[in-house]
Formats: structure tokens, sequence, C-alpha cells
């Protein structure tokens, strides 16, 4: 079973502005002619999703990027699920990670929930989608806690984004 942690952060590390406001996200002011297509292949190898309840509250509103990818929502309060493949987890974050043996979960958000799993050391694997932008202010991608990592692989796209890909490099 591996954890990735995939967040999309401006330069500055910034993954939301205070507003939710996304549209810094469509980098319709950049290209990058030597990057290569920006595709949704990787989300096929994806089994299950975990996300906090705020992020998935923002998603119903936003609209559903998970497509009919099993979801798992954590939250202590009792919330409609979306559809078939959305289910509510209020328990301990070591038990659910061991429930999923066996599985590719990316954990996409939100950082109160992220921020529990780093000394869990349940995070495998970091991939961080960089958007060419400073936004200067926001919702800070991490805490500022110091977490050496491994650099396995990146990506430049057209679009002028980079994935960064990190291996979490296990606390003693
Ligand atoms: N840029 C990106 O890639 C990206 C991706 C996702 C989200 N975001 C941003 O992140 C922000 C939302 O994140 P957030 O930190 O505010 O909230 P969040 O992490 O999405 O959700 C927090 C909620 O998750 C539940 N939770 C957390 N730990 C839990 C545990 N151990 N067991 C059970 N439930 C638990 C609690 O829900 P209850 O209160 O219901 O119990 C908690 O209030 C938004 O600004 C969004 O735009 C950005």
């Amino acid at each position: 079973m591996s954890i990735t942690l995939h967040m999309v952060a401006s330069l500055d590390g910034f993954i939301a502005k205070k507003d939710d406001d996304y549209s810094w996200m469509d980098v319709s002011w950049s290209a990058y002619d030597k990057g290569m297509e920006m595709t949704a292949d990787i989300l096929e190898t994806i089994d299950c999703y975990i996300i906090g309840s705020r992020t998935y509250e923002l998603a119903l509103k936003l609209g559903w990027p998970y497509a009919e990818k099993r979801t798992i929502v954590a939250t202590k309060r009792k919330l409609t699920a979306a559809g078939p493949n959305v289910e509510f987890y209020s328990g301990d974050l070591v038990d659910l990670a061991k429930s999923l043996a066996q599985k590719n979960v990316w954990l996409v958000g939100g950082p109160t929930l992220y921020r529990e799993f780093f000394p869990l050391n349940l995070v495998d694997k970091i991939c961080l989608t960089v958007v060419p932008i400073l936004l200067g202010s926001g919702v800070a991608l991490f805490d500022g806690k110091e977490q050496k990592l491994r650099l396995t692989d990146m990506s430049a796209f057209k679009n002028g984004m980079i994935d960064l890909w990190y291996e979490v490099v296990r606390n003693p």
C-alpha cells in the first residue's frame, strides 16, 4: 500500500486563496514549449482517494474531480454521500491505512487532514503540482515542520506547470 499526498500549489507554497477562488490554477497566461502534454493517465492508476470533509464540501460545490473512484471522506459529522463510491471515516488513521493494503491511495487534501498523516509516518510519496504563480498569501501547503524528502521524478508540462515527485524519508 502506498499513500501519495497530491497537492496543487503556487510557487510560493500556497494551496488556496482565502476566498477559495481557484482561477489561479487555470494558467491561461503560461506556456512552456519544451513541456509535455498534461494528461489524466495517472488518475487511472489510483485505487482510492482520501479527503477531509471541508475539501469534500468544496468538491461538491466546485465540481466532483474524483470520477467513480472510491473516495474516503474523513469526518466526525453525519454527511450525505455524493455517490455510491463515497464513504465516511472517523476512526484511527493508522487503522484506516492498514485497511487499505495493496492499494494505490491518493491523499488529496486539505491540510488539516494531511498534516495528521505525516507524524504517523503514513505519507509515502508527495506529488506536488507547481503552478507558475506567486499568490503572496492564502492557505499554506505545509506547516513549517522539517521533513526530509528524496526527489524521484519530475515532469514539465506545456502549460508551464511542473510535477515534482518525492519519496518521504522516514522519521526514525
Ligand atoms: N490546492 C489543492 O490541491 C487543494 C486540494 C484540496 C484542498 N485544498 C484547500 O484546502 C482547504 C480545505 O482544507 P482544510 O484543511 O480546511 O480542511 P480538510 O482537511 O479538507 O477537512 C478538515 C476536516 O476533516 C475532518 N478530519 C480531519 N482529521 C480527521 C480525523 N483524524 N478523523 C476524522 N475526521 C477528520 C474534520 O471534519 P469534521 O469537522 O467534519 O469532523 C475536519 O474538520 C480549502 O481551502 C481547499 O481549497 C487545496
